[in-house]
């Protein structure tokens, strides 16, 4: 029998095509980045529980710590040390790129690590971050309180900005760094704003930020919202996509990861910060985030479809102010955004019950099928207060600003029956 030592531990190459026919992603995630004839036949990536590799030889360990240590450029070709990477991770990471049309995607144990690690691969003392507001408090939080103990200051902006709004905003940005001795190292968005549903428009961004600074300062957003299915940043400008997989990508309500993506060269401060701070993915989560990835357009579909019903229903009851839905936006220019940059208005909506907190508090008290919790994404409906819970300590006056007031309820659809969903809502509303 012919001696068959280990082959090079490298999947066999991805099909992409099939002649020149372009297989969607929906198609790849059921078998991208993954050789079953590199584990014993397993259908399914088995979840490699280990601390580290052995290495194939002296060699190839020494190659491999030349790429992670980035003494040689490019990144490793082998299986090191799990604060690193792993085959989970690895494969994830490469169907997570597939949607955002990426060159490539890191993986880690939350958004906020995502978020945390990109920020600090990214600055240094005296650089300024120009971001849109608002943002989620966690990362509004780290930039204003973590950053500025390094000396990074932050210029922002209303979501919705217009490019010559954004062209004072990238001056203003540009006089402060060089005040400070530094430079303006990151453009950071979110899109829609939480809990506004304001969009950013990521095009005009763009030509302000090219204007203003060349595109070598990077523009990273912050997709969770709408991503992957509902909107593509990159192909409208952005060169970071950033996205707290515990929501919609997970979207079971039973993970906590977060992942960013874009070309190589933007990934590779970070993905060296990472190997030295850790904060990657742990591999059950990478599979369990790679089985989620499966029914990720069934779901996000069936989120959007049974959104669009239960808004359609809420917007003409007698006891609803008004609805911040994507799928129903009264200004020219946010409407203008959003036909440019989405093809779809999600499934995660503001409703204003008419009244005040007691009435807010009525209606969530009484929801039977939707429940009463933080979060958004997952298959089931959750609904929250943000101005007594996610926003509580976010100033009056701010939150004033924001429109984050008593009655605003943030809903999340699931994929349970729109019919059903609606009876449930209508019969909270009628205890209001
Ligand atoms: C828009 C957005 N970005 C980032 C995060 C943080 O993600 P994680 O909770 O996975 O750390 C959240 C969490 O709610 C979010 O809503």
């Amino acid at each position: 029998m012919a001696d068959t030592p280990t082959p090079a531990r490298k999947p066999k190459a991805a099909i992409t095509h099939i002649g020149n026919h372009e297989l969607s992603p929906a198609t790849l995630m059921m078998g991208h980045g993954y050789d079953p004839v590199l584990s014993e036949g397993s259908l399914k990536a088995p979840i490699f529980l280990t601390s580290t590799f052995a290495f194939p030889s002296a060699a190839d360990g020494k190659r491999f710590f030349e790429g992670i240590t980035g003494k040689v450029p490019g990144g490793t070709d082998g299986l090191v040390y799990s604060r690193f990477n792993g085959p989970n991770q690895q494969i994830l990471e490469g169907r997570l790129a597939v949607w955002d049309g990426a060159e490539e995607a890191l993986s880690f144990s939350s958004g906020m690590t995502a978020i945390c690690v990109l920020f600090l691969a990214y600055c240094n003392a005296g650089d300024v971050i120009v971001h849109s507001g608002p943002l989620y408090a966690a990362s509004e939080g780290f930039v204003a309180k973590t950053l500025s103990r390094f000396g990074v200051t932050y210029v922002d902006f209303p979501a919705g900005a217009t490019r010559e709004e954004l062209d004072a905003v990238m001056a203003r940005a540009k006089a402060q760094a060089a005040a400070q001795g530094g430079k303006v190292a990151m453009v950071y968005l979110e899109s829609p704003a939480n809990p506004t549903n304001a969009l950013v428009d990521v095009e005009a961004v763009r030509d302000a930020r090219d204007a203003a600074f060349g595109p070598e300062c990077p523009i990273a957003i912050d997709n969770t919202f709408l991503g992957p299915l509902w909107s593509r940043p990159l192909d409208h400008g952005a060169d970071i996509v950033v996205y707290s997989l515990t929501k919609y990508v997970g979207g079971h309500s039973d993970l906590v990861a977060g992942s960013i993506a874009g070309a190589k060269k933007w990934m590779t401060p970070v993905r060296m910060l990472r190997n030295v701070m850790g904060g990657i993915v742990d591999p059950n989560t990478a599979w369990m985030l790679m089985r989620s990835l499966e029914t990720v357009e069934l779901r996000m579909d069936r989120a959007g479809e049974n959104a669009a019903r239960v808004c359609a229903w809420l917007a003409v009851h007698p006891k609803v102010e008004k609805l911040g839905y994507l799928g129903m936006i009264d200004d020219p220019r946010q409407q203008d955004i959003f036909d440019r940059h989405c093809t779809g208005a999600g499934s995660t909506f503001s409703l204003y019950i008419k009244g005040g907190e007691a009435e807010a508090f009525r209606f969530l008290d009484n929801l039977r099928i939707a429940k009463l919790a933080v979060s958004l994404g997952g298959t089931e409906t959750l609904a929250s207060l943000p101005a007594a819970m996610t926003h509580l300590s976010v100033p009056d006056e701010r939150k004033a600003q924001l429109g984050i007031t008593d009655n605003l309820v943030r809903v999340s659809i699931g994929i349970e029956n729109a019919d059903d969903l609606i009876a449930d809502f209508e019969q909270a509303l009628a205890a209001v």
